[in-house]
């Protein structure tokens, strides 16, 4: 699943979701937590539910980003949108991998029931929203095959620490914030699943979202959340591997395959060993090669 762009949407907007579905997001996160209302969500609910039927219409992968665990909203969350459409969860204020398995649990028994194979549900998680799910950011490598990413969040944890702002002047992120980035990335790598940036908040300024998309991929990210479909187009072009790079990542692989059982081999006058054949093989995976 090609996942650069996953744009949310709030549950309860019939006019949102016909706008997210032709943006080109690879994922719409279709939202039952934060961006709905408490009075609404039994409604967003069964609009969730009436897009998720149409999944077969929409080229995004749908995913629904339901209430945390402890919110007593979950279960009667699953209960409705464990369909056939639903491509997988986003699950907010995770605190480490428990908090999947049990999901997990759930959703083997309403995949059952949904008449779905098993296992076919995706979680992606929202990996720092508390102060106790920094330390549990290593767990996420037993989390089993239902997860397929890691994103991190940075306005819930900064409410929960008590933080004043999480921007230095120049707009970078405070000290605490780029550990909270850093970490959420080395726990992806580390259980193998994709390292997703957080959103970028300013919608109306398409040349800042670049920027930091650039820096973002430059550091290991593969994707990120979208809150608008204006900032969709800059996130797949920015996470998508340039032409130049495709071509280079071609003659690496192909240097390596001409020269069986040698580890280290020189091109344009630089070394290249195993560590570039495996970046070089990850730029053609996501170039869809
Ligand atoms: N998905 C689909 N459509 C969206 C959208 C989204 N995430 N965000 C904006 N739009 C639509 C608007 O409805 C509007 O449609 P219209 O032209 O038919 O009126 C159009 O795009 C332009 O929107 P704009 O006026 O620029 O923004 P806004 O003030 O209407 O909305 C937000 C701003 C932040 C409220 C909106 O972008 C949003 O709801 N984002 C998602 C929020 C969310 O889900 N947060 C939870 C995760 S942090
Ligand atoms: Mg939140």
């Amino acid at each position: 699943m090609r996942m650069r762009s996953l744009l949310f949407v709030p549950g309860d907007s019939e006019k949102k979701f016909a706008k997210a579905r032709e943006a080109g997001a690879d994922v719409l996160i279709l939202d039952l937590e934060d961006s709905v209302a408490p009075s609404m969500k039994d409604e967003a609910r069964q609009i969730v539910t009436g897009w998720l039927d149409q999944a077969a219409d929409v080229d995004a992968a749908l995913f629904v980003r339901i209430n945390p665990l402890d919110t007593g909203l979950t279960l009667a969350d699953l209960a409705a949108v464990v369909r056939p459409g639903l491509g997988g969860l986003l699950i907010p204020k995770a605190n480490g991998a428990h908090d999947i398995e049990r999901i997990g649990h759930y959703l083997d028994a309403l995949e059952e029931k949904a008449g779905m194979a098993a296992g076919t549900v995706k979680i992606a998680v929202v990996a720092t929203e508390t102060p106790a799910a920094m330390f549990a950011l290593g767990s996420y490598q037993q989390a089993g095959a239902r997860l397929v990413g890691l994103t991190w969040g940075a306005e819930d944890l900064g409410a929960a620490i008590g933080i004043t702002d999480n921007k230095e002047p120049d707009g970078s992120w405070t000290f605490p914030y780029q550990v909270a980035r850093a970490q959420c990335l080395f726990a992806a790598a580390a259980a193998g699943v994709a390292p997703l940036d957080t959103l970028y908040a300013n919608f109306k300024d398409p040349e800042g979202l670049e920027v930091d998309c650039r820096r973002a991929r430059r550091d290991g990210f593969t994707g990120r959340v979208a809150i608008h479909p204006a900032q969709v187009e800059t996130i797949n072009r920015c996470f998508s591997p340039s032409e130049d790079e495709v071509a280079f990542a071609r003659r690496v692989v192909d240097l390596f395959a001409a020269n069986p059982g040698i580890g280290t081999l020189g091109l344009d006058g630089k070394m290249l060993d195993i560590p570039h054949l495996k970046a070089a093989e990850k730029v053609l995976a996501s170039a869809g090669e």
